[in-house]
């Protein structure tokens, strides 16, 4: 086992998926033309409940366009939290609006509900709530602050296709949800993501920004700048037979989960993912850990599982500290770092272990053993 490298994520690809890619390499339907990436759309949506899915290139662009969609301009507020990827913000800083950052809970890691609503302003537009690593925002509450300040609900559930909330699955209750396809999360198109929508205006509005904004009537006609976001058709083809396998894929994550929390429930020296919150189970899109107390920096944790041959990555670097925010005239005010403690911390000392589909059990063993020991260092 020492002589291998485990990586921190290895996809799992079956054989439907090969034969449907084959399929598309044998016809030569290889753009987004093809007929996989409407069908692809229409299951995905349908798997949510809703009417609506747009393919696009990655979790990236469907967050840019989603914005985009809902008429995001100069000057709007957007609710977000801190401890969440880069993409989050990136179409929001480039139309010059200006994201407004929440800390995380120090032990769910998801946005801390109960700071929301001393943030709305009259120029809040929307709430962006991210499932973030396997556990879902508490999003009944969450509804009711949009409704009642008429605001758009944006979910994000990259790191959460095929997580309940409740009873019913996350991407499901936002006015837009969005989706990534990367090789890490719960089913994959190589790069590729997807929005889901009931709602026809935004729908054709996505349809349309994707396809670098198409005049319906005159081909080549172009009143506005639009993107060119197409999934192709391989990709689509790729999602239709990962979609067959997202219940099995849940499931082995959980139990990629369970054999770690149960390898390493006696560590004196590190948080674990909660197991669950009264809303939701952890689908373990990463397994994640955090030291204790100041003891040790995540880089030097994520240095020495290297030497064991472990691959590691450190948490996200908070939204509000990310250097690039000054090149944009923002209110620093909105960024006192004593506000964003427990992103800060959990940034700094936390990280997470090998919890791809592709995982061995005795990998998971050989990893928790070496993490034991790290842990008795201390
Ligand atoms: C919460 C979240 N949103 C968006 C993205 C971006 O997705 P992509 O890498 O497909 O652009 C990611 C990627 O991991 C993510 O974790």
């Amino acid at each position: 086992m020492d002589n291998k490298f485990i990586p921190v994520n290895t996809p799992k690809i079956g054989d439907l998926e090969k034969k449907l890619v084959m399929d598309c390499l044998d016809t030569g339907w290889i753009s987004s033309e093809g007929a996989y990436v409407k069908n692809f759309e229409e299951r995905f949506a349908e798997l949510h409940n809703k009417k609506f899915g747009v393919a696009v290139t990655n979790g990236t662009a469907a967050l840019d366009i989603t914005f985009e969609s809902l008429g995001i301009k100069a000057g709007d507020e957007v609710i977000m939290p801190t401890f969440t990827i880069i993409s989050c913000m990136h179409y929001v800083l480039r139309i010059g609006a200006i994201p407004v950052f929440i800390d995380c809970d120090f032990y769910s890691w998801n946005i801390n509900i109960n700071k929301i609503e001393e943030k709305i302003t009259p120029k809040t537009k929307a709430i962006l709530a991210v499932h973030i690593y396997g556990l879902a925002v508490d999003l009944d509450p969450l509804k009711k602050i949009c409704q009642d300040n008429n605001l758009f609900l944006i979910e994000d559930t990259a790191e959460a296709i095929g997580l309940n909330y409740k009873d019913t699955l996350c991407g499901s209750h936002g006015i837009a949800s969005t989706f990534s396809f990367y090789p890490n999360k719960h089913i994959t198109t190589g790069e590729g993501g997807m929005i889901i929508t009931n709602e026809p205006e935004i729908y054709y509005r996505l349809l349309k920004l994707r396809n670098l904004c198409f005049d319906n009537k005159k081909r080549f006609l172009h009143n506005e700048i639009g993107w060119n976001l197409r999934m192709t058709n391989l990709q689509a083809a790729l999602g239709i037979g990962q979609l067959e396998r997202l219940n099995e894929n849940v499931k082995r994550k959980r139990q990629i989960g369970q054999r770690y929390h149960k390898n390493l429930t006696d560590l004196k020296n590190f948080n674990l993912p909660l197991k669950s919150l009264s809303y939701s189970e952890n689908i373990y899109w990463v397994f994640g850990l955090v030291m204790k107390n100041n003891i040790e920096k995540a880089e030097v944790i994520i240095n020495n599982l290297k030497k064991k041959n472990i691959g590691s990555r450190p948490f996200f670097y908070p939204l509000h500290k990310q250097p690039v925010l000054s090149k944009f005239k923002l209110n620093k005010n909105n960024y006192e770092k004593t506000e964003f403690s427990n992103a800060n911390y959990i940034s700094e000392y936390g990280f997470y272990i090998p919890s791809g589909l592709g995982l061995l059990d005795e990998e998971i063993d050989y990893v928790s053993e070496v993490i034991l020991e790290i842990d008795n260092f201390y």
